[in-house]
């Protein structure tokens, strides 16, 4: 049995919270056993974020409550510790932790710098303890059947592709800390940073990208990037909108023998001649597909190879990229060497 504890017990904290009751009541070998969160509030009115969990769960929070992470883990002696911080803690948190002889698994974006990341995987490397960030796209059904059509070249070529994921904004977070962060609170490190992850995940490292960003209300609240390779360029679109907005993400992949859609929770593939067939997903989410992979693989001892931490690095980098060319007015810049 995995026994984890979590840091932070805010918004996403609620998604991973109910990831470890569902993994638990289907008899998978992960549990929950401690939260910590320096606001005890957090324990008494429950957190709700854009993220519809796939089901209801009771506010009964069967585990050790604290405040100070370090009484947790020394009470618990959990196998993994999962951030759920503000993104700026993320680094110093994680490297913590490793220290300290704990395991990790860390939400996105993985930290605020390129060289926070490297120093993340650095130490991983140093104590030997396990890291994986939760970009959770590369476990979310509809994006793992993209990859599947990508990978086993189900359709043919890829010939264009085009991402966008619009939020309200997230005025749950504490202290609205991310419409107060500037760069690190942006629609383009906390929402665009999924799909520059899926992207990079399914075709690799872009020649070249290029970004525009606008500030309607918050600072770089709307951000339209492109990923341009040698044959392909992919489209990546998001914003934080108004509070009061459905979440909504989706994509349109046009391959040579038709074109997959995503758009309100459901998969399409429709052939060149008109005909569309829909396509049978699991009835989960991303959050849990990351929570039972890592079940899994602590479980039956399996390398981590579909989520490398040195590969959420890299999508830093890129996000640095971007936000480069976004201050240069949408200027296109060489990917470069991000070893
Ligand atoms: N995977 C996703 O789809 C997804 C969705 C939303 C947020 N996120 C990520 O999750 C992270 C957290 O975002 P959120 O929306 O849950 O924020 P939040 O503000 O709702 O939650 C953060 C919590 O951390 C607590 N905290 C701060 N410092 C602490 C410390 N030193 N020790 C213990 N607790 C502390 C705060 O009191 C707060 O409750 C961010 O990095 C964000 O990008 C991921």
């Amino acid at each position: 049995m995995l026994k984890v504890a979590m840091i932070g017990f805010g918004g996403i904290a609620q998604a991973h919270r109910f990831a470890y009751w569902d993994c638990n009541r289907r008899g998978l070998p992960i549990q929950l056993v401690g939260a910590c969160d320096t606001d005890l509030e957090k324990f008494r009115t429950i957190t709700k974020i854009n993220l519809p969990t796939k089901g209801e769960i009771t506010n009964e929070l069967p585990f050790g409550q604290y405040t100070d992470w370090r009484e947790m883990v020394e009470k618990e002696q959990p196998d993994l510790v999962d951030i759920c911080l503000p993104t700026k803690f993320h680094a110093p948190m994680a490297v913590a932790v490793m220290e300290a002889g704990y395991s990790v698994f860390c939400e996105k974006p993985m930290a605020e710098s390129y060289e926070q990341c490297k120093f993340m995987v650095d130490t991983a490397k140093k104590t030997g303890k396990f890291l994986m960030i939760g970009q959770c796209l590369r476990f979310w059904p509809a994006y793992e059947y993209l990859q599947e059509a990508v990978k086993k070249n189900l359709y043919g070529k890829v010939l264009s592709a085009e991402f966008t994921r619009y939020s309200p904004v997230p005025l749950w977070s504490k202290d609205q800390w991310q419409t107060r962060a500037g760069k690190a609170g942006s629609c383009l490190a906390e929402l665009n940073i999924h799909d520059i992850d899926l992207v990079r995940c399914l075709f690799g490292n872009p020649l070249k990208m290029s970004c525009k960003t606008q500030d309607i209300v918050y600072p770089y609240d709307r951000a339209d990037s492109q990923f341009i390779y040698a044959d392909l360029t992919v489209d990546i679109k998001s914003a934080w909108l108004g509070a009061e907005t459905e979440f909504n993400a989706n994509y349109k992949v046009e391959f040579e023998k038709g074109i997959l859609t995503y758009t309100r929770d459901q998969v399409i593939f429709t052939k060149t001649d008109g005909t569309a067939e829909s396509i049978a997903l699991p009835d989960r989410d991303g959050i849990m597909g990351e929570i039972e992979y890592l079940a899994e693989i602590f479980d039956k001892n399996l390398d981590n190879d579909r989520n490398p931490p040195q590969e959420s690095a890299k999508t830093i980098y890129a996000l640095e990229k971007l936000f480069e060319s976004a201050e240069a007015g949408g200027k296109v810049l060489d990917f470069g060497d991000c070893q």
